[in-house]
């Protein structure tokens, strides 16, 4: 039901059930938060959204007050634009002067809030609270300092990943954002998704950056450094510049790297489609040997998502697939049968993959994708450090003359863009078990996506007598819960379920450039749909159909 309210001596039209908040942004009103996500149930945390209702003493926080009938509001008026600068004055109280060396300056939430509200200098001194930066994980870094307890990352950890790593702990003044028994990060169950990055206002919680590490390898004459990317963050460039397509925005990132030394730019999409060949030839095997104890098979290629089966679901662990991630399948195929290629011995190459994904900086430092002391991949930059990283060269991709990425990695199909978002490779997968279990033929593949079905989704492929069940989820809480329903209905007529950890799939990732909404992952997917154009091959496997 719709009802009038009053705002600013304007009268805008509401829907029962919104939240003021929501009602006054889409009227064109102007109201500041900081603890506020769509999605979420509000806390009411920060108090910033404060705006003075007719008739309540107090002011009312309208992220959390629902619309009434008749309401009669005001958001401008000095009580509220008082009040609403004394909490950022408060909490730049507690926090460190430190803008300048800061690497959210000019992108952080409460440094504009200050600039917006006019705030020139320190209005409340005090004894600062004394809080230690975490380093610990391989991942995700953590300076307390700059926490100002929105409890955004508590939330998005707790009700989206499920993984509750970090969360409030003490009391009153001392109270913090930390990991169980303030030990490090590396001894939590953290899964290395970066969603907990991607929703902090300030910089209280960032990557691990591997810039400067990559520098040095550029700076040593001994090495020879190769950096493969990830069509997810040739999304992203694309996105954040507003280039129009691949072919304005792989060349010149390649020309750029090049600029700065990089031996050599490959595409990483080969490697993911080989991925998805490699793990439909693991579906195939499964179907044909009747295992249901693996069935139904999940992917493995989201490191956040396999560390979360490792960690809360081992049970499961028989259906994962068996296949490395498309970074590892490059970084290890690289430092072994391709050496050649970069004319050096392994040893004096160092690998970067270029990626969406924080997850990907743990799984380079795991064992078992190191030999001999040395990480197949040996950096991995997020899109946010690829930009850090050609900045502090003074470089500037849309600047850039186009050059082609080095061969033979140039020619992936458009699966490889598929995978950037949730549901594409499913749709990949699908098409190549239909070919492994047809005999070759694949004239009749039809992959329908059903339309209006959020969060889980599922289709059908018929293949001879048999229908074949493909589902992918994305965010930990969404895996799990249609998990969950399917073992309760005790369903066994899927078959296959893409797992991405990050809402959206990569194009969410936690190493994407950071954004307040999910907007951004759309237009990203949306770049993606487009490049899949581009490809001569829609599957893998028609390349290699091709070539005979
Ligand atoms: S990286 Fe993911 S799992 Fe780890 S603390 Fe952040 S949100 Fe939680
Ligand atoms: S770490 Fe960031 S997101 Fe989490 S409570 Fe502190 S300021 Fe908010
Ligand atoms: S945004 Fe409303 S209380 Fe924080």
């Amino acid at each position: 039901m719709e009802f009038q309210i009053e705002v600013n001596n304007r009268m805008i039209r509401v829907e029962e059930g919104q939240t003021l908040l929501s009602a006054l942004r889409d009227h064109g009103f102007r109201i500041p938060t900081l603890c506020h996500m769509n999605r979420f149930s509000p806390t009411g945390a920060c108090r910033l959204c404060v705006v003075e209702v007719d008739g309540r003493r107090d002011l009312v926080t309208s992220c959390s007050c629902p619309v009434e009938n008749g309401m009669k509001v005001r958001t401008n008026s000095q009580r509220v634009i008082r009040a609403r600068k004394s909490l950022v004055e408060l909490l730049l109280s507690n926090h460190p002067d430190d803008c300048l060396y800061c690497q959210r300056n000019g992108h952080c939430e409460l440094q504009l809030l200050a600039e917006e509200m006019n705030i020139k200098e320190r209005k409340y001194f005090g004894q600062k609270n004394r809080q230690f930066p975490d380093y610990s994980s391989t991942s995700v870094a953590r300076d307390p300092a700059k926490c100002i307890l929105c409890s955004r990352c508590v939330r998005m950890c707790e009700e989206v990943q499920l993984v509750t790593a970090i969360d409030f702990i003490s009391r009153g003044n001392r109270t913090s954002v930390n990991s169980a028994f303030s030990k490090g990060l590396n001894m939590s169950t953290c899964i290395h998704c970066g969603q907990c990055i991607q929703v902090c206002p300030t910089a209280a919680l960032f990557d691990i950056s591997h810039v400067e590490k990559v520098q040095g390898a550029i700076e040593r004459k001994d090495r020879q450094v190769v950096f493969f990317i990830s069509p997810a963050a040739i999304s992203s460039v694309t996105e954040q510049l507003k280039l129009k397509s691949k072919h304005q925005t792989m060349p010149r990132i390649v020309a750029a790297l090049k600029r700065i030394g990089a031996a050599k730019v490959f595409d990483l999409g080969p490697a993911i489609d080989a991925n998805i060949i490699e793990e439909a030839k693991q579906l195939a095997d499964r179907l044909q040997n009747n295992d249901s104890a693996s069935m139904p098979m999940l992917s493995s290629c989201c490191p956040s998502w396999v560390k979360y089966i490792e960690t809360f679901r081992p049970e499961s662990l028989p259906a994962l697939a068996q296949n490395p991630s498309p970074q590892h399948t490059f970084g290890r195929s690289l430092k072994s049968n391709h050496a050649g290629l970069v004319g050096t011995d392994r040893e004096k190459i160092y690998s970067v993959s270029v990626m969406p994904c924080v997850a990907n900086k743990y799984e380079a430092s795991l064992e078992k994708n190191t030999r001999k002391g040395v990480s197949d991949v040996d950096a991995v930059l997020t899109v946010r450090e690829l930009f850090q990283l050609l900045k502090a060269y003074g470089l500037d991709i849309p600047q850039m003359e186009d050059e082609k990425p080095d061969e033979p990695f140039n020619n992936a199909s458009s699966a490889a863009w598929k995978y950037s978002y949730s549901g594409g490779k499913a749709e990949a997968m699908a098409y190549e078990a239909y070919r492994l279990l047809n005999n070759g033929k694949t004239d009749n593949f039809r992959f329908i996506v059903p339309k209006n079905t959020a969060g889980k989704r599922e289709t059908r492929v018929t293949v001879g007598k048999h229908q074949l069940g493909f589902a992918w989820v994305s965010g930990i809480a969404e895996a799990e819960a249609y998990l969950h329903q399917l073992e309760e209905e005790k369903r066994n007529d899927i078959h296959y379920i893409e797992v991405m950890a990050c809402s959206g799939g990569c194009v969410g990732g936690g190493g994407q450039p950071i954004s307040r909404g999910f907007e951004n992952a759309r237009q990203r997917k949306k770049i993606s749909i487009d490049m899949e154009k581009c490809c001569r091959y829609k599957y893998p496997s028609d390349h290699k159909a091709s070539e005979k």
